[in-house]
């Protein structure tokens, strides 16, 4: 199908919103910040995306502090397997540039008394997703705020969301280095350009393309069951999916994926892909 055809048509109900077309990479941020040097990364959560970063971004040669809710004293493990510094909640934010927030998003409030000693110039990335049945039911999303809006009121600072649209699965299995042909890609959001830019270099080392997702109030676009989230896409191929959110039928079909997927005793991450990339239709609309 062309691109033409993918756009949403007006005055005829179709709920979808025109994104404007973006850059990755803005020249004169990429000059600015010439790659690669070691980052100073800080990391709360250690489940399955908090410890698959640590493992990815230690390997790559940044420095990573990590924590966790139970003390550094239950990360040994980890920390002895990738170099990294288990250190308490609290010091995660502190002597780093980027503090990566991964832990269930109903969870992020109680993050504020920590993120309140981070130094401002501190760049603050956030992987989490809003599950009702997991974070309790909150309101201000239930009415259409997106996610990491709320997350950027919870914290009082700004927040650029990443690693947020790929399975656990994906994030420990399908990374590729830079150049690969077919590398997948995930989406970034939000709004700050320099930010979005060191957190799209740490993607990278991740093992995937970075695609811009815009600013933070568009990050709708990636939550769960949008088009762009856990369908394990190119960078041309997500591009498209971007601009096939659906704000509130895609709310509708979260809502549909999850009680599928919570009916298969040994789901695995490739089912998860196919079904959300069902209920997206893109085998059809990107001829997957
Ligand atoms: N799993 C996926 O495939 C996937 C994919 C993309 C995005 N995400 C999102 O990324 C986030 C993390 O997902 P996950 O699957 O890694 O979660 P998870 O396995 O449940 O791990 C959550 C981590 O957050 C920590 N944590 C919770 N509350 C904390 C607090 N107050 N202070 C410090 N640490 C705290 C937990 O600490 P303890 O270990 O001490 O309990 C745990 O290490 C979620 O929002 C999720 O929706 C998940």
């Amino acid at each position: 199908m062309s691109g033409a055809r993918l756009r949403p048509r007006q005055g005829q109900g179709d709920r979808r919103q025109a994104r404007p077309s973006r850059r990755l990479l803005d020249d004169k941020i990429l000059s600015q910040h010439e790659r690669k040097t070691a980052v100073k990364i800080g990391i709360i959560g250690t489940g399955a995306i908090g410890t698959n970063l640590v493992r990815k971004l230690t390997k790559a040669g940044h420095s990573v502090r990590v924590a966790n809710s139970r003390g550094p004293e239950t990360i040994t493990d980890l920390a002895t397997e990738t170099g990294a510094t288990a250190v308490a909640a609290a010091d995660a934010g502190q002597d780093v540039d980027v503090l990566i927030l991964s832990t269930p998003l109903g969870k992020v409030p109680d993050l504020k008394p920590f993120i309140d000693r981070v130094p401002d110039h501190v760049v603050i990335a956030d992987t989490s997703n809003y599950y009702p049945f997991r974070d309790g039911k909150i309101d201000a999303i239930e009415n259409g705020q997106a996610e990491s809006v709320w997350v950027e009121e919870c914290l009082g600072r700004p927040v650029i969301r990443a690693w947020n649209a790929l399975t656990q699965h994906t994030l420990e299995n399908k990374g590729a280095p830079k150049g690969t042909p077919g590398r997948l890609a995930i989406p970034v959001a939000g709004t700050d350009p320099a930010a979005k830019k060191t957190v799209s270099d740490l993607i990278d080392d991740t093992g995937f393309d970075a695609v811009d997702a815009g600013p933070i109030e568009d990050s709708w676009r990636i939550q769960p069951g949008s088009p762009a989230y856990c369908t394990e896409l190119t960078g041309e191929q997500l591009t498209r999916a971007l601009d096939l959110a659906d704000r509130e039928n895609d709310r509708l079909r979260r809502e549909m994926v999850f009680p599928i997927v919570s009916t298969w005793p040994d789901a695995h991450g490739d089912d998860m892909v196919a079904l959300v990339r069902a209920v997206a239709r893109l085998p059809r609309l990107l001829g997957l």
